[in-house]
């Protein structure tokens, strides 16, 4: 849907000269138009008014061929609900087309991949028979995938699509099963608003990684947002790692000053926070599982699968990639479902070798939940700084 602005103003987006009339008569720019319409962005304060005078258009039906549902629009709706739906029951598209599963292309002790498009793949799997939903999807960023997928859609094709998949994640999640949402800041505004009338919210994770290089006249990116959300009122499983204290990467020694609290300080760790700034991304060759990018981080995986889902739970993914969630999740003893509609190659690869996943799981676990990791409490005792140990005696002592 595009230039929902210009047609609610009957005014064809190639006559400039009828634009420019219009324009003049609203007493809105030219450029503030089409900023307006190629947007879709609500004008607001005066050239709200200018421009529903000009057009001689009520602001409820601008709002309304806009697709602008507010709260206020919302509400109206639900108090004309039983007259405007004989208007629209017949006009609504029923996708009935049953396509066959995908053919599957790897089966596991605990989990299976299918090769081909999610949304052929999902209506084949069970209402609430998932545990926890992770997805992980490209983010229309023109970027060019194995698979050739179209990868520069109009936002509002790309915002149509995720919603079509994520209303079968919603179907197939368990009630108290854990939705987790992996995409740049941009799409998950929207795609919050979709699932907050669908889900419970829990959190926006903010997962500091640069993602591009600085952009003139913006601030530079530097945080993934992660939207975690629950069926009902509270996740069946929640027990968050914790994490060690922050330390000086030379010394050891504290970064912030804990005075008088240290003995008070959880020797298992410092709770868990919604900004996450300890997550690498993969960019070292030797942990790369494919070539380009597109690959997340096995300690993402590791922390968001301890976080909401139990040994033997079922773990769906709809955008496999290079199977990171697929790796991580077999190591843990969870089951699972993937399915990726490019070459598969590189899981089948990884899923041949999974001992050096499950190293470097092994090693970031030994780095989770303790306040101190044993490196780390080597070298502090080396540099003689504190440790849990030694203000544990100090009590004692006094
Ligand atoms: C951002 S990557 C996922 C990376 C993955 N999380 C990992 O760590 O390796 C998105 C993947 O989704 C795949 N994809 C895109 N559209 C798809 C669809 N409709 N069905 C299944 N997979 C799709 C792409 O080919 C790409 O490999």
């Amino acid at each position: 849907m595009k230039n929902l602005l210009y047609d609610a103003l009957n005014l064809d987006p190639d006559d400039k000269l009828a634009l420019h009339r219009f324009s003049r008569q609203a007493g809105v720019s030219p450029q503030k138009l089409d900023y307006y319409n190629r947007g879709n962005i609500l004008p607001s304060g005066s050239d709200l008014k200018g421009i529903c005078s000009a057009g001689d258009i009520p602001e409820l039906k601008l709002k309304i061929k806009m697709g602008i549902l507010d709260s206020s629009v919302r509400d109206l709706i639900l108090q004309n609900a039983d007259e405007i739906f004989p208007l629209i029951e017949n006009t609504v598209k029923r996708d009935n087309e049953s396509k066959s599963v995908p053919p599957k292309v790897l089966e596991t002790e605990l989990g299976s991949l299918y090769q081909g498009d999610c949304l052929e793949l999902m209506p084949h799997l069970e209402s609430e028979s998932a545990d926890l939903v992770f997805a992980d999807p490209p983010f229309n960023l023109n970027k060019l995938y194995p698979s050739k997928i179209d990868d520069n859609l109009k936002a509002e094709q790309y915002l149509k699509w995720c919603e079509k998949w994520l209303a079968e994640c919603v179907r197939i999640l368990k009630y108290g099963g854990s939705l987790f949402l992996w995409n740049l800041p941009k799409w998950n505004s929207y795609l919050a608003e979709y699932l907050n009338r669908r889900l419970t919210f829990r959190h926006w994770i903010s997962v500091n990684i640069k993602y591009s290089l600085p952009i003139r006249g913006r601030l530079y990116p530097s945080h993934y947002s992660l939207l975690y959300y629950c069926k009902g009122e509270k996740p069946n499983v929640f027990h968050p790692d914790r994490l060690p204290m922050d330390l000086c990467p030379h010394c050891r020694g504290d970064i912030k000053d804990y005075g008088g609290y240290k003995n008070k300080m959880n020797p298992e760790g410092i709770n868990l926070t919604d900004v996450w700034s300890d997550i690498p991304p993969v960019r070292h060759k030797k942990y790369k599982k494919r070539n380009g990018s597109n690959e997340l981080s096995v300690k993402l995986m590791d922390r968001i699968i301890e976080m909401a889902s139990d040994r033997d739970d079922v773990i769906f993914d709809p955008f496999g990639g290079s199977g990171t969630t697929y790796a991580v999740a077999e190591i843990k003893k969870r089951k699972w479902i993937g399915v990726e509609v490019g070459p598969i190659e590189d899981i089948i690869r990884r899923f041949d070798n999974l001992d050096e996943d499950a190293q470097y799981l092994s090693k970031i676990r030994k780095q989770t939940n303790c306040l101190i990791t044993s490196e780390d409490l080597k070298k502090r005792i080396e540099n003689g700084w504190w440790t849990p140990e030694s203000v544990k005696k100090e009590k004692i002592g006094k």
